[in-house]
This record gives structure tokens, sequence and C-alpha cells, in this order.
């Protein structure tokens, strides 16, 4: 089923040049890029973005991680490319990401609280649409 998938590259893989790279793997595993826009979040955008985790103990210090440099935003398409982009990012951790994956390759274990973990994933056809709409109006 062909769906789309919101993907970010987060600042620190922007700012450690592989956005490049990180799209490589995308189209090299067979998906359409739809949009693709180096964008500056804005407080108002990831609050929403993230509204699932607004209170939770990482929400500020993932703000202020998000906000320190631009994002590319990207929609993604392709059969199952939801499911297929998250096993392409490997887990939420660094440090315990599998070799092969874009985190368990490309991930850094930095001494700081904040996960920097370059890339997000939408994790289903729900959060995929309403992201897709918070990032990309035009596209919804
Ligand atoms: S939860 O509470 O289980 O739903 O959290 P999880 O799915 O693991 O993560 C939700 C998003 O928050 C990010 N995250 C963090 N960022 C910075 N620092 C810390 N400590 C941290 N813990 C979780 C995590 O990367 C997820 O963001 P996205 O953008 O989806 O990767």
């Amino acid at each position: 089923m062909t769906e789309r998938t919101l993907i970010l590259v987060k600042p620190d893989g922007v700012q450690r040049g592989l956005s490049g790279e990180i799209l490589r793997r995308i189209e090299a595993k067979g998906y359409t890029l739809v949009a693709v826009e180096l964008r500056q979040a804005t407080p108002e955008l990831l609050e929403q973005h993230y509204e699932e985790h607004v209170g939770k103990p990482f929400y500020e210090p993932l703000v202020e991680f998000m906000l320190s440099g631009p994002t590319l935003a990207i929609v993604a398409q392709g059969e199952r490319v939801i499911e297929g982009f998250r096993s392409l990012a490997g887990v939420t951790d660094p440090t315990t990401a599998a070799p092969g994956t874009i985190r368990g390759d490309l991930g850094r274990q930095w001494p700081t609280k904040v996960l920097q973990n370059l890339v997000h994933g939408s994790d289903s056809e729900e959060s995929a649409a309403r992201e897709i709409g918070i990032w990309f109006p035009g596209l919804a």
C-alpha cells in the first residue's frame, strides 16, 4: 500500500553534513522524495509536532536541541514507507541502534542528556497525516 511519511533530518544531522547520506539511504531503499525543504523550526511548530510529549522530562531539552539549527523536512512515499523508514532509522538510542541503520551507523553518543539521534520518522498513518499537515500544509 503506497503511503507517505514525514521524515526530519534533525539539527545534528544537518550540522554534521549527513543530509545527503540520509537522503541517499531513503532513495536507495526505493522510496520517492515528494518534498524536501530546509527549515528553521519554531517553538510553536515544535509544540504541535511533539504535542504528545509536552510536559515530559525530555520535552524542554528536546525543543532546545530542535531549535539549535535548521532541520531538513522530507516527505517520502512508497509501499509501507512509514514502517520501512523507522526500520532504516533504527531504535531511538543511537548507542543501541543496530549497525546498518542510520542511527546505528552514524548516530553518536554525546555526553549530554539530550538525545541527538539524527532523524525523526512518523510512527503511524495517523501521525504521518498529522505531521505532514504541520510541516507541509500544502500537501495535506
Ligand atoms: S516515549 O515517551 O516512549 O513516547 O518517547 P520516545 O518514543 O522514546 O521518544 C519520543 C521523542 O522524543 C525523543 N526523545 C528525546 N529527545 C531528547 N532527549 C531525550 N532524553 C529523549 N528521549 C526521547 C525521541 O527521539 C522521540 O523524538 P523523534 O523526533 O520521534 O525521534
